[in-house]
């Protein structure tokens, strides 16, 4: 097996505005994540960690665009695919995303409905990938929040993001991207 899972080669995004000047937000950074490491990517604010980041997934809205480099995916199962080449309505996009790989988005309240418990948040993620029961969904999801480190994991569940810090938002949106063991 390759020892990469995933690799970026001279990946360069760029915001183009309407009077044709390009932003280029990420312009040319390679590196590769071993299988089983981490890789941290530190940088000063606005360098193109988060553009990097949503490039990887394909996320990138208008006006940006990934005008060159790849992004190769290596998976366990299937072959390497370069996501920077897929189609954006490619159907592998759907697996990659969430099933293969996840992102932690940086603004919690972004990513969390405001009208619904985190419990059912986190239920529905469960419920919508694994063929069981809600009573086994809610115990799946208390165990993951107690995992990222929530404090009374049980009864945080059925409360809803306003009533949390922003740290414990923060481990909510963690805990619900582990949930397809991405
Ligand atoms: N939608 C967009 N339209 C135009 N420019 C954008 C857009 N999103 C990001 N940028 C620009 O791309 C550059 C990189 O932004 P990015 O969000 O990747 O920074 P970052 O490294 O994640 O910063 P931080 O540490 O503050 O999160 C910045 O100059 C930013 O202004
Ligand atoms: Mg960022």
């Amino acid at each position: 097996m390759h020892p990469s899972v995933l690799e970026v080669r001279d990946l360069r995004t760029h915001f183009v505005s309407d009077e044709g000047q390009a932003l280029r937000a990420v312009d040319g950074i390679s590196f590769s994540i071993p299988r089983g490491r981490t890789l941290a990517l530190v940088g000063e604010s606005g360098c193109g960690k988060s553009v990097t980041s949503y490039s990887i997934l394909r996320l990138v809205q208008k006006p940006g665009r990934i005008v060159g480099g790849q992004v190769l995916l290596r998976p366990r199962q299937g072959g390497e695919i370069d996501l920077a080449a897929l189609r954006d309505d490619d159907e592998r996009l759907y697996d990659v995303r969430g099933g293969k790989v996840s992102m932690i988005f940086q603004e919690p309240m972004t990513a969390l409905s405001p009208v619904h418990t985190i419990g059912d948040q986190i239920m529905e993620a469960i419920l919508l990938h694994q063929p069981v029961g809600r009573e086994a969904a809610r115990r799946t999801g208390i165990d993951m929040l107690r995992k990222v480190g929530m404090s009374s994991p049980e009864r945080r569940f059925d409360q809803f993001p306003h009533e949390l810090s922003g740290g414990m938002r923060q481990r909510v949106v963690i805990a619900m991207s582990l949930v397809f063991r991405p």
